[in-house]
């Protein structure tokens, strides 16, 4: 999607896919990353997320990233801290203890920048991408944390029911975006609680990705 469109959504409040409580499946399957204390997570697209805030809770350390700043200005305001804000390279950045939040394109993202991160949580990141832009977020999120292990919420429906975001990203594309790099474990299969956009028709696919030894 354009940046517009992201601009557009925050800008009207539409906030569909902002959910008024911690994920669920999130809590139900995030110690299956096996992290240690003090790990460094990263949730790229992160809006305002409420898991930020759980796994901070947890007292690891959150590293997101999120385009529209209008999103990033109102976690903070419902978290209640004051951030720090500098600039780096392209993105400007939001820090408060250890909370680290950069605005900007996930693509200006670097390495360097992002430092050295123990996992991704990927919920509504890679399903809001068009199909035209996953293949290169895919590889992007993969060289950027060095196949830091993953865990990701697919969305699976028949796309032409509905139109995205989210989009479906069935099991074989998933697995032709990150199947070389990582190991795939479906963790949970279920249909999505709340419906999206009207369409209670949408399986929910929790999925753990490790790092293979290539
Ligand atoms: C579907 S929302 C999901 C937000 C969050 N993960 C959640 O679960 O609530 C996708 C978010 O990604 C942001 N976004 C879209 N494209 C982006 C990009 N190229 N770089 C950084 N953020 C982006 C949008 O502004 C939006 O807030």
């Amino acid at each position: 999607m354009e940046k517009e469109y992201w601009i557009s959504k925050w800008q009207s409040n539409e906030l569909g896919f902002h959910q008024p409580a911690v994920n669920p499946l999130l809590e139900a399957h995030f110690e299956k990353l096996e992290l240690q204390d003090r790990a460094r997570v990263f949730i790229p697209l992160c809006g305002k997320t409420l898991d930020i805030k759980w796994s901070l809770s947890l007292g690891h350390e959150v590293v997101g990233i999120e385009m529209v700043e209008t999103a990033v200005v109102q976690l903070f305001e419902e978290l209640q801290v004051t951030p720090d804000i500098s600039t780096v390279g392209k993105l400007r950045c939001y820090q408060a203890g250890q909370l680290q939040i950069y605005v900007g394109d996930v693509f200006d993202l670097t390495a360097t920048i992002l430092g050295a991160v123990d996992c991704v949580y990927d919920r509504a990141a890679l399903v809001a991408l068009p199909v035209t832009i996953r293949k290169k977020y895919a590889k992007h999120i993969t060289a950027i944390t060095a196949q830091a292990k993953q865990l990701l919420i697919s969305f699976v429906y028949d796309q032409s029911e509905m139109q995205g975001p989210p989009f479906s990203v069935d099991d074989a594309e998933l697995s032709s975006l990150y199947g070389i790099q990582y190991t795939l474990l479906l963790l949970a299969d279920d249909k999505v609680v709340e419906p999206v956009k009207g369409n209670s028709n949408i399986l929910e696919k929790v999925w753990l990705l490790t790092a293979t030894s290539l």
